[in-house]
């Protein structure tokens, strides 16, 4: 991850930016829950989360990713821990009493943990939609200032457009270069029907040309994007 390995590079330096843009687009409301989306898989969704959530928590605030991502959850490997206990064990367990601790993982980052997404459902939309999420996360929200969720594509599933009608927020993660225009809006759509609030457009993996920056960006001149994986 750029931003624990090259925390001087201009990647970082970009999740940096969008953590600061987050903050304000965020002024007029509390957000204490913010959901990664992006139309298309593979556009660096949950490496943009990993990230986000690495430098907000450099900047003291307690994180807690949450792996939203029921279909094929990854945050776990990015952070080198398992993927159970997680949150779809909170839906098995009859034992599961209010108040009961959340099976919280602690990372290799101060003030950063990780819910993972627990063994795979066979119902994912169903235990997202459910009643019991929207309480799961009030429990979540509450161990933490803010909690970044990760999740599968906008198309063709309907996950993300569930989970962020129960998000404070929502950032739409584009990969550039990666992804055809039609399927940003039907992303866009997808988002607007759920009543989801967009605070904003992550565009990753943009050519940076680091050596323009020079004087600005010490140790790394990498070439790779911004914000880079
Ligand atoms: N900004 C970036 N620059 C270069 N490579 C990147 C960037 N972001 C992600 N990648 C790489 O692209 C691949 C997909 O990234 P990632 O898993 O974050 O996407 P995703 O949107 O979460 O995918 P999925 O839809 O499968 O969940 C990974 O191999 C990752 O390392
Ligand atoms: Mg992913």
């Amino acid at each position: 991850m750029v931003t624990v390995t090259k925390p001087r590079s201009p990647g970082a330096e970009a999740y940096r930016t969008l953590r600061t843009n987050i903050h304000f687009a965020a002024a007029a409301r509390p957000l204490r829950s913010l959901l990664c989306v992006s139309a298309g898989p593979g556009e660096g969704k949950s490496t943009a989360v990993a990230n986000l959530a690495v430098v907000m928590a450099q900047a003291g605030t307690r994180v807690v990713v949450l792996d939203g991502d029921l279909r094929r959850p990854s945050q776990h490997a990015i952070f080198n821990l398992r993927n159970a206990p997680g949150l779809t064990n909170l839906f098995l367990s009859a034992a599961e009493t209010p108040g009961a601790d959340l099976p919280l993982q602690s990372t290799a980052v101060e003030n950063l943990r990780l819910l993972a997404s627990g063994p795979r459902p066979p119902n994912p939309v169903e235990l997202l939609a459910s009643g019991r999420m929207e309480e799961i996360l009030g429990r979540v929200v509450e161990r933490a200032d803010i909690v970044l969720i990760d999740s599968p594509p906008l198309v063709p599933f309907a996950d993300a457009a569930v989970l962020s009608a129960k998000a404070d927020g929502v950032v739409l993660v584009v990969g550039a270069g990666t992804v055809k225009r039609d399927l940003v809006r039907k992303a866009k759509a997808q988002l607007e029907a759920a009543n989801a609030r967009v605070l904003g457009v992550a565009v990753v993996n943009v050519a940076f040309d680091a050596a323009s920056f020079g004087p600005y960006y010490e140790g790394d001149a990498s070439p790779s994007g911004s914000p880079a994986a």
